[in-house]
């Protein structure tokens, strides 16, 4: 069988050969590879190298830094970096957005979560990397701000990276989406997902259902219908803390993630630009949908860097019966909701 195995590489110079991406992003996919190798290596023994823990700072949107949150991003952020490709880097471990080199060669910008669900490592669950890539848009020598504040729709690359019970990289150039897991031995990225397609319905659901009181009763109504047992719907329930795993479950079995907004955080929790555009970019091309609830997470402006936003996403018949609760123009179906209730804890919904 290995003799015969697609390596990631190989599978990115096949894809470039038939004009489906340029040379750069077989270049910038191969680091994202490089990269997996180091996390995969480092967060697996971190129990033993002293890598577990806090770092005693907090990072721009308020999370307590954990060490291999830092250590992460500097890994991401020096792989990209000597590329020479890449004008500059938006990473939740940033503050800003970071400018690494000049020069009409450095024409991409990358967007990273470096460590998804980080406050699982403590007790060896899963993780993720999520990054995605864009072409700067600004003219002069050296990239700016600017070039990162691009909506998910202008994204040319897209993908994650699962530290799970085995390493998996998913991405996208934007004409299909591919999964390749680690072969440790090996030490090189194996095509085991081919093609991938989300089912267009399914029977996970996935989310933090402590923040019930907190949501809307529009979204609370889609949770009471995907749990009523009189009924046959026989939904479940699959939550890790991390979203790279939760939407990778959705994308393969079919299913719901959704992470809307409350009260007090009107736009939830999740940072639009490197958590949910590049998910949302992976899980349409793949033939799945995400939205914040109202509307399309690939058309949302951004604004800053950091800027959060509501989302819902995985295979598309459950995205569109979440949007069927959640938005007054779609609600024949759901008559039983009662608009004076639900207008009065208006969270989570629209129009
Ligand atoms: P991060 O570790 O990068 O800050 O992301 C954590 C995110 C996401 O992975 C997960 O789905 C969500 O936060 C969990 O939040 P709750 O603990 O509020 O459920
Ligand atoms: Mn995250
Ligand atoms: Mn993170």
């Amino acid at each position: 069988m290995i003799a015969t195995a697609t390596t990631l590489n190989h599978h990115l110079w096949q894809q470039q050969r038939e004009s489906k991406h340029p040379i750069e992003l077989s270049i910038l996919l191969t680091r994202m590879g490089f990269v997996a190798k180091v996390l995969t290596r480092e967060i697996s023994r971190a129990a033993l190298v002293g890598k577990l823990g806090l770092v005693g700072e907090k990072n721009a949107t308020g999370d307590a830094q954990k060490k291999l949150d830092v250590f992460s991003n500097e890994v991401v952020v020096s792989a990209f970096s000597e590329t020479g490709l890449v004008a500059a880097i938006a990473s939740e471990e940033l503050d800003q957005v970071q400018l690494v080199e000049c020069g009409s060669e450095a024409q991409y910008i990358l967007c990273t979560d470096p460590l998804d669900g980080s406050s699982n490592t403590e007790s060896s669950a899963a993780v993720g990397t999520i990054f995605g890539i864009y072409r700067r848009t600004t003219g002069g020598r050296c990239g700016s701000e600017a070039d990162a504040l691009q909506p998910g729709n202008k994204l040319v690359a897209a993908g994650y990276v699962l530290y799970g019970t085995s390493t998996v990289l998913v991405y996208s150039t934007g004409d299909r989406v591919d999964g390749f897991t680690l072969d440790p031995t090996l030490g090189e990225f194996i095509l085991s997902h081919e093609n991938i397609r989300c089912p267009e319905d399914g029977k996970l659901y996935s989310a933090n259902l402590s923040y019930y009181q907190d949501w809307g009763t529009r979204v609370q109504s889609f949770v009471d219908y995907l749990g009523d047992r009189t009924t046959d719907s026989s939904y479940s329930l699959r939550y890790s803390g991390a979203l790279v795993a939760d939407v990778h479950r959705c994308l393969l079995e079919g299913g719901v993630y959704f992470y809307p907004g409350t009260q007090d955080q009107q736009d939830g929790k999740l940072r639009l630009l490197y958590e949910n555009a590049p998910l949302a970019f992976v899980v349409e091309q793949a033939g799945g949908k995400a939205s914040t609830g109202c509307d399309r997470i690939l058309d949302l402006p951004i604004e800053s860097i950091h800027q959060r936003s509501p989302l819902v996403i995985g295979s598309l018949e459950l995205v569109d019966l979440y949007e069927s609760f959640v938005q007054k123009s779609k609600q024949t179906r759901y008559s039983s909701i009662d608009e004076e209730e639900a207008a009065s804890m208006y969270v989570g919904g629209c129009n």
